[in-house]
């Protein structure tokens, strides 16, 4: 019997994983308010680690950062030693994990920022969509245009949080380039409108994220980080398409590609989805512009991802939703097991209930 390469070992640069299976970044929102992650945050990653890699779930790299009630935060020592809880567990339990860092830039409200302030982003253009506050849902306040003097103190902030993520035991760090939150708001230009060296051409919108991830890379080397981008999302801030989709987010491989990065993880637009232009968008092209380890993400299935793993179209394939309820995805891919749908109503916010615990009449 041969072995689908699904559930065979690999490496993404330094970090050698067991299988081809991730677990996305999951915002579960079960954090205090301090940023500091649940203590049941180390059983619930513990029980999914027989993953190849598990993403923790976005993480605020600073106060400003931070655009949702309960999420977590790598910038005080009470997080770290939060968070080396987690990596402990999962290493226990034969795991490798790497947080996601996150800034969400123009998603955020007033009410979660220091003193009240603005949210920031590259330019002064306001998010749809919505946040989640401490009071509920709030549409993100309008937020201010970043001075250029500021931007090397975020930049800073990245390099801090990535070594916080060192103290905390992590095997790595991914870069959350995605989803339109800051980094990617700087990238499309439906979202940034600058006419200084952070605004204009794609390079300068990528400068951004280059420093970023360069910055990281100085603390943990290359070949410990991952970048997170999705050249077709929408749904998040009812954030507009880069006028390009294409062309920007291959320039943009290309040179993460040239730092020898771990992984390039793509949100994959639906099959087939069009860019905006009429075109189809090729999430292949940005693999080769990239040039290194793939991971591909979004409505993947058993069967999806077994082909596309064998055609070679992805190293690894990453599944979201599917983690939530089935800590033992990995097990069930492995031996075609009935999955269990968890209830989203138990996505965002509580305590174990939908997070450590279903319910037995909800078992597959
Ligand atoms: C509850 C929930 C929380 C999410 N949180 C994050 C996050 O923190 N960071 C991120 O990049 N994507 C986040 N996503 C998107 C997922 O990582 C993934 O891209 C999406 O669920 C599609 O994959 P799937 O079809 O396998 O679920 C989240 C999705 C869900 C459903």
């Amino acid at each position: 019997m041969t072995t689908e390469t699904l559930f065979t070992p690999s490496r993404l640069g330094a970090i050698a994983v067991k299988n081809r299976i991730a677990m996305a970044p999951l915002t579960r929102s079960r954090a205090g308010m301090d940023g500091v992650p649940s203590p049941l945050a180390a059983r619930y990653y513990a029980e999914r680690a027989s993953a190849g890699l598990l993403i923790a779930e976005a993480t605020n790299i600073s106060r400003q950062a931070r655009g949702y009630a309960w999420t977590p935060g790598l910038y005080t020592d009470a997080q770290v030693a939060g968070w080396k809880q987690v990596t402990d567990a999962v290493h226990a339990a034969g795991g490798r994990i790497v947080v996601q860092l996150w800034h969400v830039g123009r998603m955020s409200h007033t009410s979660l920022q220091e003193g009240g302030a603005a949210p920031v982003a590259p330019s002064a253009l306001q998010a749809g969509g919505k946040v989640f506050t401490e009071t509920g849902f709030e549409t993100p306040s309008m937020p201010r245009a970043l001075e250029l003097h500021e931007i090397a103190a975020i930049v800073e902030d990245y390099r801090q949080a990535a070594l916080r993520a060192q103290a905390a035991g992590f095997d790595g760090v991914e870069v959350h380039a995605a989803n339109g939150y800051l980094l990617e708001q700087f990238l499309r230009d439906s979202t940034n409108r600058r006419t200084d060296g952070y605004g204009g051409s794609i390079e300068n919108r990528a400068r951004l994220t280059m420093e970023v991830v360069q910055a990281v890379a100085g603390v943990w080397g290359a070949d410990r980080v991952g970048v997170r981008l999705s050249p077709l999302s929408t749904a998040i801030g009812d954030t507009p398409l880069d006028s390009t989709p294409q062309e920007t987010h291959a320039a943009l491989a290309s040179r993460l590609g040239a730092l020898g990065l771990a992984y390039l993880h793509v949100v994959e637009g639906q099959m087939h989805a069009e860019d905006g232009t009429g075109r189809l968008f090729d999430n292949q092209a940005l693999r080769q512009a990239f040039g290194g380890a793939y991971i591909a993400n979004n409505g993947y299935d058993r069967q999806r991802a077994i082909a596309a793993t064998a055609s070679g179209h992805a190293d690894m394939v990453a599944f979201g939703r599917d983690f939530i309820g089935n800590p033992d995805l990995a097990e069930r891919l492995q031996h075609g097991l009935p999955l269990f749908n968890a209830p989203a109503a138990g996505y965002f916010g509580g305590g174990a209930e939908g997070y450590t615990e279903f319910s037995v009449a909800q078992a597959a």
